[in-house]
């Protein structure tokens, strides 16, 4: 009998559009920790209580602490086999999309070009207050920052970093270019807990749309048993596999 990596690889041999939904499981073997998994903590804060717009509002400095920590943990990191694979699959296939709720920017680094931060960017900052001289956002790679928090430089009021947090929507044109992504031949999850909506649905959506799914990850999700194949396994080991079969 196939095994599930053979399946996966003989639907990809197959296949012209492919569009991979990534999350922070993708990065884990480059040492960024997962958000709800070991040393996703920070200081006993789960997520959700410190990415949204009351939490900054609240305290911006602790706000700016956590992702401080993250901007300098990411800068220390490199992309891993699982990002270079999916860089190697932008070129090898006629349509390719990377829908990513990731913010570390390790899939571009890596060199895939066609990615869709769902989640935006944790190098993009941008004016809290949206004043009008401000552009809508700007890079800043500078990690630690010397002065917390980081301020626009166009008002003085407080910056903030250009990533979705809880309650806030999805960038449309992020969203418009993400579902028609989901028009594929294979969709494949790689690395989430998909608990986060509107990003967990997604390959749900693509399933819908006649998409063969398959999801890697180590430990079963919500929607494992959903999706024509669950692999069990790092992102890391099996794409490596996967894309060493496709090339024999
Ligand atoms: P989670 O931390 O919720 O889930 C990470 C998933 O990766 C888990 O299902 C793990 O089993 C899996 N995993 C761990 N190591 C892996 C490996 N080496 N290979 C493959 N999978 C592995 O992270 P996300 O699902 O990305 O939102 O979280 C979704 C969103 O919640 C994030 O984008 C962030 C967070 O709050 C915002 O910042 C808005």
């Amino acid at each position: 009998m196939d095994s599930p990596v053979s399946d996966l690889a003989g639907q990809l041999r197959a296949a012209r559009r492919v569009t991979v939904i990534a999350g922070a499981g993708l990065s884990a073997a480059s040492g960024v920790p997962t958000f709800r998994g070991p040393g996703g903590l920070w200081r006993d804060f789960r997520p959700e209580e410190l990415a949204t717009a009351e939490a900054f509002e609240r305290n911006p400095r602790l706000v700016w602490e956590w992702y401080d920590w993250r901007r300098q943990l990411i800068s220390a990191c490199r992309p891993n086999r699982a990002h270079e694979v999916l860089a190697a699959w932008n070129r090898r296939f006629a349509r390719f999309a990377l829908v990513t709720q990731n913010v570390d920017g390790l899939d571009e680094r890596a060199g895939t070009t066609n990615v869709l931060r769902f989640h935006g960017s944790i190098w993009e900052l941008s004016c809290f207050k949206r004043c009008e001289k401000a552009p809508e956002s700007w890079r800043d790679d500078t990690a630690p920052f010397p002065e917390l928090p980081p301020r626009c430089p166009h008002c003085g009021g407080l910056a903030r970093p250009g990533v979705v947090w809880f309650g806030e929507a999805i960038d449309p044109g992020i969203l418009q270019a993400s579902r028609e992504a989901l028009a594929c031949d294979v969709c494949l999850v790689v690395g989430t807990s998909a608990v986060v909506y509107p990003a967990a649905g997604l390959v749900l959506e693509a399933a819908r749309l006649g998409a063969f799914t398959a999801e890697i990850n180590p430990e079963p999700t919500e929607i494992s048993g959903e999706l024509d194949l669950a692999i069990a396994g790092k992102a890391e080991d099996v794409l490596d596999e996967v894309e060493r079969l496709l090339s024999l």
